[in-house]
């Protein structure tokens, strides 16, 4: 049977909140039934924007994986990958460069907000963080991407570049496309979108306590003023939490009827989705502790699943060396090139 091929990928910034938990883990945890899956963890493109603290890096790693593996990513089943192990992404990232224009760059979106938001001369790391992007996706030649709406002029370059270099080389690679995430983004505590670098995301690591505690903080209705005014339950976060959270439908329904005739208050509410998130998150949160508790284990699974994607990006690499006329080697495994072929070397 032939499958679909899925790489996804997040940079390892630390802990996941559970904005990723429902917008993105449950989702690939669910694909990697249907597709053979490559799960990528990207600290070279963390490098774009954070060179300067390396000491950070690795307890990011670990920190992210626990939080992948409690979510159900399973890696008997995919292929959790480890970006920086593998030199034939920055490899076919350097050749993919012969093939876009920096103007193109230039005008992506996510490029032109940063550059805005640095106040400093963007690098080149950063220009061609796409472009790194387009190589982590077609080293393996995959087909199908679930991202969230940000990455999609990310999947548009990928496609890009696949479609020039078909047309200059043949065919060698697929256009991929972006799966979009089914589940709207989670608001933070704060009703902005939840964030990392906010300080508005509840973590997935985070005791049942904090967790507490952060709902109690939580944003609700702003034009309400007496917690006997009727209240606006669109929008309102708190809402939103219920409806993705509560599996009690009736509950959540006789919830929006009494807060929109000002028979519910916030205290009330907020106490109740404070449990109901706890209660979600508890077994999460005991099968992340065992993993993040084993560091070794956790290094063993990249490892492995390093190993079994390197099998298909060298291929790739060859092929495509082959196709811009660097070298004529077949064999992936072959060293020696100079012994092949002397007389380019002399
Ligand atoms: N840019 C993605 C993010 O910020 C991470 C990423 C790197 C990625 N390479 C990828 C996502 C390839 C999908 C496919 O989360």
């Amino acid at each position: 049977m032939h499958m679909d091929r899925i790489l996804t990928g997040h940079r390892p910034t630390g802990p996941r909140h559970i904005g990723h938990l429902v917008g993105t883990l449950e989702t690939w945890a669910k694909l990697q039934d249907i597709y053979e899956c490559f799960f990528l963890v990207a600290d070279l493109h963390v490098l774009t924007t954070d060179y300067a603290r390396p000491e950070r890096i690795h307890d990011n790693i670990c920190n992210m994986l626990a939080d992948w593996l409690a979510a159900g990513i399973d890696p008997a089943r995919a292929s959790i990958i480890l970006q920086s192990a593998i030199p034939e992404h920055a490899q076919l990232s350097l050749l993919f460069g012969m093939l876009v224009t920096v103007r193109r760059l230039e005008r992506i979106p996510t490029y032109k907000e940063q550059v805005k938001e640095l106040n400093l001369q963007p690098s080149l790391g950063l220009l061609t963080y796409p472009v790194l992007q387009a190589a982590d996706i077609l080293v393996y030649k995959a087909n199908t991407i679930p991202v969230g709406e940000d990455q999609l002029p990310y999947i548009e370059l990928a496609r890009e570049i696949a479609h020039r270099f078909n047309q200059t080389f043949g065919q060698v690679f697929p256009e991929p496309e972006a799966l979009l995430s089914q589940v709207a983004r989670l608001p933070g505590v704060d009703n902005r979108t939840m964030h990392t670098s906010y300080g508005n995301a509840i973590y997935m690591c985070d005791t049942s306590e904090e967790t507490t505690r952060k709902v109690m903080s939580m944003y609700t209705d702003s034009t309400r003023i007496h917690s006997n005014d009727p209240g606006h339950v669109e929008g309102n976060p708190v809402f939103i939490y219920h409806e993705i959270f509560n599996p009690n439908l009736e509950e959540v329904e006789e919830f929006k009827h009494r807060y929109r005739t000002g028979k519910m208050g916030d205290v009330e509410i907020k106490k109740r989705l404070a449990e109901v998130l706890n209660t979600y998150l508890a077994p999460l949160r005991e099968r992340r502790a065992k993993f993040i508790a084993q560091p070794k284990m956790l290094m063993e699974i990249l490892h492995s699943g390093t190993e079994r994607a390197r099998l298909i990006s060298r291929q790739t690499i060859d092929e495509v060396q082959v196709c811009m006329g660097l070298s004529q080697r077949q064999s992936s495994t072959g060293y020696g090139v100079v012994g092949q072929y002397p007389g380019v070397f002399c």
